[in-house]
């Protein structure tokens, strides 16, 4: 039976998340604290994650349970991100939840991230049809998923080198627009022309479902090197349109050609460029005319957050799982166990 009332943990990364799920479904309370201290580094510094996980975590859990208006010994279990991520977030999320849950007497479930991500829509009452293929597209995470079903995934790609987020993040680096890239990118891009630059789209014509950035973040590089004097408004819009639409067009292509090799009946994207309105339009046409629906959670489901968390965890917990004092926390996806089954 589905726990009624579960409470999911997520430290995986530069997010601190506490949220509250009933019955598996229904979202009854979501808080999540960014972490500022990041942004004058112009990316994820992983020992200040992990000591700002530490600063951020009773407050999140006092603002969830008291938005949620519970008491935690209402909780009928918890749920908390195991991997993958940043070994030191985890480590901090895992001993706060194991501590927690130890505390109130209640059940602990691990859950893997990337799966977490995959049935976020669920949290809008969307359960995508079975088989689908899942995207999870974050600063981390670059990861192209077969979901048979609950628990039987099969990863089919992924990127060689950087993440798509982080892409995004290292050439607003570059331009000097600020940290997390992708929304001020984003919103660059629509009012640029995406063929003033010619920029690669590699592993295009590869034959397997991998993809690189790193070769496109490499050309931008070259590109804003070369210009003198310094960039004006109309030369960046320019530039982020064309590399918006290097990044759309190597991720569209992979990812519509493995649905439609793998006959599936929708797309999920998840993580925080599935936000990116570029990335939207395209995915969205491309599964028209493969006639299946492109299936993106709302932005607050997109980014990290703990409610897919507690979501897994009340289908785990379903399901007979149960980790409690044993649970480790793992940083690669390998270690999870997700990846075993690629080809
Ligand atoms: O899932 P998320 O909140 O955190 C993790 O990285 O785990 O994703 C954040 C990433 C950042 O790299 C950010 O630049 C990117 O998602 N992002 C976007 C957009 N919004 C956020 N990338 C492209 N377009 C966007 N609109
Ligand atoms: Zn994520």
């Amino acid at each position: 039976m589905t726990p009624r009332l579960v409470l999911g943990i997520e430290t995986s990364c530069d997010d601190t998340a506490v949220a509250l799920v009933r019955d598996g479904r229904d979202t009854v309370a979501s808080v999540t604290a960014a972490q500022a201290v990041h942004r004058e580094f112009g990316g994820v510094v992983p020992e200040l994650a992990s000591r700002a996980h530490l600063d951020l975590l009773g407050p999140t859990l006092d603002r969830a349970l008291a938005e949620a208006r519970v008491r935690l010994e209402e909780v009928d279990a918890l749920a908390v991100t195991r991997g993958p991520g940043l070994l030191g977030s985890l480590v901090v999320g895992v001993a706060y939840a194991k501590a927690l849950a130890l505390a109130a007497g209640k059940p602990l479930v691990g859950v893997n991230h990337i799966e977490a991500h995959l049935w976020a829509p669920v949290l809008d009452g969307v359960e995508p049809p079975l088989p689908f293929v899942g995207a999870a597209l974050s600063g981390g995470h670059t990861e192209f998923v077969h979901v048979a079903g609950f628990g039987d995934y099969t990863l089919a790609g992924a990127t060689r080198d950087d993440a798509a987020g982080e892409a995004y993040d290292k050439v607003a680096k570059l331009l000097g627009l600020g940290f997390p890239g992708g929304p001020v990118i984003d919103g660059l891009a629509a009012r640029g022309d995406p063929r003033a630059f010619d920029l690669p789209r590699a592993m295009a014509d590869s034959g397997d479902y991998d993809v690189s950035f790193s070769g496109l973040k490499t050309a931008v590089r070259r590109i804003v090197g070369e210009r003198t004097p310094a960039f004006d408004e109309a030369w960046l819009a320019d530039l982020c349109a064309s590399f918006q639409a290097a990044v759309v067009e190597t991720l569209c292509g992979k990812i519509l050609r493995l649905a439609a090799d793998a006959g599936a009946r929708a797309v999920v994207v998840g993580g925080g460029v599935a936000c990116n309105r570029g990335l939207r339009a395209a995915l969205g046409a491309g599964c028209e005319r493969l006639g299946i629906p492109a299936v993106f959670p709302a932005a607050r489901w997109c980014t990290d957050n703990a409610a897919m968390i507690a979501l897994v965890g009340a289908w785990r917990l379903a399901r007979g799982a149960a980790d409690g004092a044993d649970l480790e926390p793992v940083a690669s996806l390998e270690e999870t166990g997700f990846a075993a089954a690629r080809g």
